[in-house]
């Protein structure tokens, strides 16, 4: 037999998936971190769920899921839910947002706070950040960015603020050149955010249905695009609220581009291409 079949036969199976298996980590994540994972996804996550029932020794997907759900405290929590975020993000992404961002932060008094409420791997904060880099007069005093997601290697990766060259190239020339430190050596190919930039932004990890938010003063606007889309509309709605009771008067909140929230408050009125303002 060659090496490759004998390699073949002695694979180790992955831990056996019960039928009702997809149905209750779907239900768990949901009621964890409001995700929802449509059917189309129950291949893909009773793989997921296998390779990390077999990572911790366990023999079925069920003794898994039961660790879960007896353990709300277990560390186990992080990576079950790291494995079901999808992370897809870009700098400037939705780029009129920042234009109307730059405009708006001219308009107002300082300190000027600023949520990025799902900055996932960093793109989004740190276009924020050159963005009212640009736009503030003086924007080492008087201007916070606070950028959080529930993901702990998303954090992570933002916090390191590394991004291949590819990933770079909707930031244009001249922030590039001014706000990032161009690789050498090993990191050719690579760009590193510049502590100008760095300093800016507080990341943290959170989760937008913990009832308690590290938010201590008012904020003038909330970054949280194309994250709602995972969460069902009760959720939406009880999110749209929390964050309506934490925006100073006239505060905006920029939605991703197929968001719409229009049906589901009055605390904000839609001011144009998807950016929304308290009521
Ligand atoms: C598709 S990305 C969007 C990133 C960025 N806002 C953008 O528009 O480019 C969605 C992000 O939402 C985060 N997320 C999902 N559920 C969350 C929750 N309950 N609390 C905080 N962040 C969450 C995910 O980890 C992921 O990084």
């Amino acid at each position: 037999m060659s090496s490759i079949a004998q390699s073949i036969f002695t694979m180790p199976a992955l831990p056996e998936v019960g039928h009702n298996d997809f149905e209750r980590a779907a239900r768990i994540l949901r009621a964890r971190a409001g995700i929802v994972l449509g059917g189309h996804k129950q291949e893909m996550a009773e793989r997921t769920l296998a390779m990390r029932a077999k990572s911790l020794g366990m023999a079925n997907v069920k003794e898994y899921l039961d660790h879960l759900e007896l353990n709300s405290q277990s560390p186990q929590w992080e990576a079950f839910i790291n494995a079901f975020t999808i992370n897809h993000t870009a700098f400037f992404r939705e780029q009129h947002h920042f234009a109307i961002l730059a405009k708006f932060a001219k308009t107002r008094k300082k300190p000027f706070s600023l949520w990025c409420c799902a900055s996932s791997t960093g793109e989004e904060p740190y276009s924020i950040a050159m963005t009212l880099r640009e736009s503030c007069p003086a924007p080492d005093s008087g201007v916070s960015i606070l950028a959080t997601d529930i993901d702990t290697h998303a954090v992570q990766k933002a916090q390191e603020g590394v991004y291949t060259m590819e990933r770079a190239s909707p930031i244009p020339e001249d922030y590039l050149r001014k706000y990032f430190q161009r690789g050498t050596g090993r990191r050719t190919g690579m760009v590193r955010v510049k502590p100008v930039l760095r300093d800016m932004i507080d990341f943290d990890t959170l989760n937008l249905l913990s009832p308690n938010w590290p938010i201590t003063q008012k904020l003038d606007v909330i970054f949280c695009r194309n994250t709602m889309i995972y969460f069902d509309k009760a959720t939406q709605t009880r999110i749209l609220e929390r964050f309506a009771a934490i925006l100073k008067p006239g505060g905006l909140l920029f939605a991703g581009h197929s968001e719409n929230f229009t049906y589901l408050t009055k605390s904000f009125r839609l001011q144009g291409q998807t950016v929304y303002v308290t009521t």
